[in-house]
């Protein structure tokens, strides 16, 4: 059995190198050719582009996940959900979750891939147990960091944990592409050795060490690795999926993949990134590597968010100095694992920190709930001396129990609430996620208003 591949440059491809913006069309442009390249699976659905479409494409997330099912008839179809968070970023009431789940399955998805930013598995719970009921397969995927917590040895113990809880297999995500190869061969070893999950790495090529660190895992044994189509590889995305063809061609490891096929897809898909690469937003900078990451340990989105939020602020000249508190804010909060709602958290606290010129005088208040218990359970302890000062001296308990245990069930208020603009239950799930944007696009969908060039076009007949 050689090594299975999953192509991600539907998915994390396109939301690592261009913000997510590829409409449907191009999306379906290269797909028969891909469902018949003999994937293992395609990532085609989850992480932004749910709200990547709703927000900035006027498109029905649902709808596209239907067009791509109707044309992927061989490969299956895999999918990224953040857990209680589901595509969103605030926890959701357990129903929503689970009707989530369901109507992804119904309309396409095979493998659901759940995580958490912290690695609570009490918020994965909800969604593995919906996939299992309603026939998916489940992967859980542990976000990848490195901290005194963040050891080999805490990945075994949570993988084992992982495993007892019923998922199908197991997902190692270096979202920040900071594991190394040595540190890669070790882990994969271990994993294999103490559980019987399939085991897929997850990785990017933003630190430029991304082909290594997938070789060992390979020698270590590694089921599954995520790589992407040619023309979405590299840079902040993943490693080329043709590069891993042609290097494990004929060994044990080959993966099978039909090089014609590929190459007729991937000649579609470079259309598809010229389009972005001629407006801007795929900065040529996304595609080279960059070794900062690997001495701050910070992903690559973050390094760009950071240096807008300094930019914004006049003060680029503090970059450094902020790069160099995240480590410490990361330390005083129990070292949280940098993705998404994580990182953009700690990164804010740590511009505020520096630009204040007093750590902590200024708190956002997601910080606030985080310390809270609000998010989960943080990995290690938080310092109790910044505790106090994020709370003001207020004397707060934090909660010990799952986030969304205090929340009440929550589709069916929404399902009458916008009971006049939804037609199924994947419109209420879209209202519940993004309440403002699906709520007009939904609107604009079913009564839409005459573009305002059609009116123009209308008087001038009268
Ligand atoms: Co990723």
């Amino acid at each position: 059995m050689g090594v299975k591949i999953v192509d991600t440059c539907l998915r994390d491809g396109h939301q690592s190198l261009f913000a997510t913006r590829m409409n449907t069309e191009e999306v379906l442009s290269a797909l028969e050719e891909l469902d018949n390249a003999g994937y293992y699976a395609l990532e085609v659905w989850g992480g932004a582009t749910f709200d990547s479409c709703l927000r900035f494409l006027n498109e029905d997330p649902w709808e596209r996940l239907r067009k791509i099912r109707a044309v992927c008839k061989k490969t299956k179809l895999q999918m990224l959900f953040r857990g209680q968070n589901i595509l969103g970023y605030r926890h959701y009431a357990d129903d929503v979750v689970d009707m989530f789940v369901k109507k992804s399955l119904e309309n396409g998805i095979d493998i659901i891939r759940v995580f958490d930013a912290l690695n609570d598995v009490r918020n994965l719970k909800c969604a593995v147990d919906s996939t299992k009921k309603y026939g998916g397969h489940c992967q859980i995927a542990l976000s990848y960091t490195t901290s005194p917590i963040h050891t080999i040895d805490y990945y075994v113990e949570l993988a084992k944990e992982v495993e007892k809880m019923g998922a199908d297999s197991l997902c190692i995500k270096d979202m920040a592409g900071v594991l190394l190869p040595n540190d890669a061969y070790e882990l994969i070893s271990k994993l294999k050795a103490n559980t019987k999950l399939p085991i897929e790495l997850h990785s990017h090529c933003t630190g430029g060490i991304c082909e290594m660190t997938y070789m060992n895992a390979i020698a270590a044994g590694v089921d599954i690795i995520d790589t992407a189509l040619s023309p979405l590889s590299g840079g902040t995305s993943q490693p080329s999926t043709e590069a891993f063809q042609y290097a494990l061609a004929g060994t044990d490891f080959d993966p099978g993949l039909n090089i014609d096929y590929l190459k007729k897809a991937a000649d579609k898909m470079t259309k598809v990134k010229d389009k972005y690469l001629a407006n801007g937003l795929l900065n040529p900078k996304a595609l080279t590597v960059n070794p900062s990451i690997l001495k701050y340990q910070v992903p690559g989105g973050m390094l760009s968010n950071l240096m807008n939020q300094l930019k914004a602020q006049g003060a680029m000249d503090k970059y450094e100095e902020v790069l160099n508190e995240v480590p410490r804010v990361r330390k005083d909060l129990g070292y949280p694992p940098l993705v998404t709602p994580l990182s953009q958290m700690v990164g804010t606290q740590s511009v505020m920190n520096v630009i204040t010129g007093e750590r902590y005088k200024m708190v956002p208040k997601e910080i606030h709930d985080y310390v809270l218990g609000l998010y989960g359970k943080a990995p290690g302890i938080i310092d109790p001396a910044i505790r106090s000062k994020i709370l003001k001296g207020e004397n707060l308990k934090s909660i010990n129990h799952r986030p969304a245990d205090d929340l009440q069930p929550e589709f069916e208020n929404f399902k009458n609430k916008y009971k006049d603009i939804c037609k199924c239950d994947e419109d209420v799930l879209s209202c519940a996620l993004f309440e403002n944007i699906a709520t007009k696009f939904l609107e604009n969908k079913y009564n839409p208003k005459p573009q305002e060039d059609e009116v123009e076009e209308f008087n001038l007949y009268i």
